[in-house]
């Protein structure tokens, strides 16, 4: 050790351990919680999950202060959703009932890119309303006593949606004064020095994963996923048929409302729950119970299949929910073998020699997005009087996150990189974007966008609109065929395409409004 790096190890762990009675922890989460917001003290620390999944722990501060930290990431829909079922009874109660959907619309609005993985929430309920911010960006407020004390109650009541524990804090007293001096003109020292030598984490990081348990439905967002050949286990395993054994998509309008269906995989349960605004039940599907279905045909498949039929209840269900009369739903049964296929507008070769399976998704077992693309993107669309679309429109399964050390577009430069230390993908090839991009997906509505703009700068010679890369995993690098990720796994890159990346160098250097190919 370099005497710096002693200097700097010292001084964090000398600090580190003044502090060490400065903040509380969740334990199942490991998220921490500072001992005092403004001037209220920390009472009590829960976790709020659903079913195996811990999404979010929340901290009492004083008697109205409640701090929600992400643990997984949910869209601001199901955050917002979830807040306002757990606040509806208790408004009925309390005669607030006719605020709840306007209290869902405030957390909507306070959340536009979702409540991803270490989001903060601050719900203050003193003084008669319910104020928010985000991330320390104060959001709106919602006025009126009842609905605060009904927002109270959601974890103070006897029917709290998670248990409270009380925190135990250490009051032995003041801390040394003098070694807090010292303390203190250490910190500044290390502060300054860190402040020359270090340089921001270089890490390319994960910060989003999805699966889409039926083709062309809702996302599931996940803490973690299991790789398998054909895809994260429990992505596109199915998918809705119309009364010819066609395969339904999104992007014909008759049929958009698929995106409202919501689809939850329990993985070990084997069992699926369909629910969507426009049926009046969730429905629970048992995908231990099929038949075979009749010929199906996939829109990216050549010829005809046979999948597993999960019965007519099913069918009625989603006949209901979506309005396409006579559809069905079907699935991967045991004997389903479909292959990647070289896609005539992009030419690039089948990694693994060809041979890669394939889920009921369009292309290709993965699909992975940057987050800086995005921001680049919509920065565009902003500047040509669009509005800024979110990552769903895309369809990732893996979104490498944006602050990592990764630039817009680069991702387009790897051709293979290794995930949370063990798995490795082929990065084949960019993905070329449909019309499935340009629905938004919460009122359907249909704009040209954000086709349009990446027509302006990211349109390859044979005309296909680029966001996002398909990969296949490496099989030799999965145990059993599997391989477990995380949200937040560190992404490594072992290889780059020569090609791909002179282009990228060259649009850069251009501003990036050269064709990509
Ligand atoms: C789905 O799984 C749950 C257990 O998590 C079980 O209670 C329920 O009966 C299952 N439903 C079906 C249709 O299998
Ligand atoms: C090939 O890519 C284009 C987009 O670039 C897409 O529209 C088409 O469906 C793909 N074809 C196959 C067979 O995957």
């Amino acid at each position: 050790m370099t005497p710096l790096r002693l200097y700097l190890f010292a001084a964090t762990l000398l600090w580190s351990l003044a502090l060490s009675s400065a903040v509380s922890v969740e334990p199942r989460t490991g998220i921490e919680f500072e001992d005092k917001l403004n001037r209220a003290k920390l009472e009590k620390v829960g976790l709020r999950s659903k079913g195996p999944i811990k999404v979010y722990a929340v901290g009492q501060y004083g008697k109205s202060i409640f701090v929600l930290k992400m643990a997984y990431s949910v869209n601001a829909e199901k955050l917002s959703g979830a807040l306002m079922d757990a606040l509806k009874p208790r408004c009925e109660e309390l005669g607030c009932g006719d605020q709840v959907e306007e209290f869902k619309a405030f957390v909507m609005d306070a959340l536009p890119n979702g409540a991803k993985q270490g989001t903060q929430l601050v719900f203050n309920t003193a003084g008669g309303k319910v104020t928010l911010s985000v991330n320390g960006k104060p959001a709106s407020k919602i006025s009126g006593k009842a609905v605060a004390k009904a927002f109270t109650g959601i974890y103070t009541d006897a029917n709290a949606v998670c248990k409270m524990k009380p925190v135990q804090t250490d009051d032995s007293g003041e801390r040394d004064p003098e070694m807090m001096a010292t303390l203190g003109v250490m910190a500044a020292t290390t502060l300054v020095i860190f402040l020359l030598v270090t340089k921001p984490d270089p890490a390319i990081k994960v910060s989003e994963l999805n699966i889409y348990p039926v083709k062309s439905c809702a996302e599931q967002s996940v803490s973690e996923a299991t790789v398998t050949p054909r895809g994260f286990a429990g992505d596109r395993i199915a998918m809705v048929v119309d009364a010819n054994g066609k395969c339904c998509t999104s992007r014909d309008k008759d049929k958009a409302k698929l995106f409202h269906i919501h689809a939850d995989l329990d993985v070990d349960n084997d069992n699926l729950t369909l629910t969507a605004a426009s049926a009046y039940y969730p429905l629970e599907v048992d995908l231990q119970k099929s038949a075979p279905s009749g010929k199906v045909t996939h829109n990216e498949a050549p010829g005809e299949m046979q999948l597993a039929d999960y019965g007519n209840v099913a069918a009625a269900w989603l006949e209901i929910a979506t309005g396409i009369a006579g559809c069905r739903l079907t699935g991967i049964g045991e004997d389903y073998q479909r292959k990647v296929m070289v896609n005539a507008s992009q030419g690039d070769a089948v990694p693994n020699n060809g041979d890669a399976p394939v889920s009921l998704a369009d292309e290709a077992p993965f699909l992975l997005t940057n987050e800086a693309s995005l921001d680049d993107l919509n920065s565009r669309m902003v500047a040509r009087g669009k509005s800024p679309v979110d990552m769903r429109r895309f369809r990732p399964n893996i979104v490498v996150s944006s602050g990592s050390g990764l630039s817009a577009w680069e991702e387009d430069t790897w051709s293979k990189i290794r995930i949370g230390g063990t798995v490795e993908f082929f990065v084949w090839q960019r993905c070329g974007r449909c019309t499935m991009t340009t629905i938004d997906r919460d009122t359907l509505d249909r704009s040209g966008e954000p086709l349009a703009t990446l027509n302006t700068f990211r349109e390859s010679v044979k005309g296909q609109r680029n966001f996002g890369m398909h990969l296949v995993p490496d099989p030799s690098t999965l145990v059993d065929g599997k391989a477990e990720i995380h949200a937040g796994d560190k992404i490594e890159v072992l290889e780059y395409n020569k090609a791909r990346q002179t282009e990228w160098q060259e649009n850069k250097d251009n501003g990036g409004m050269a064709p990509t190919e």
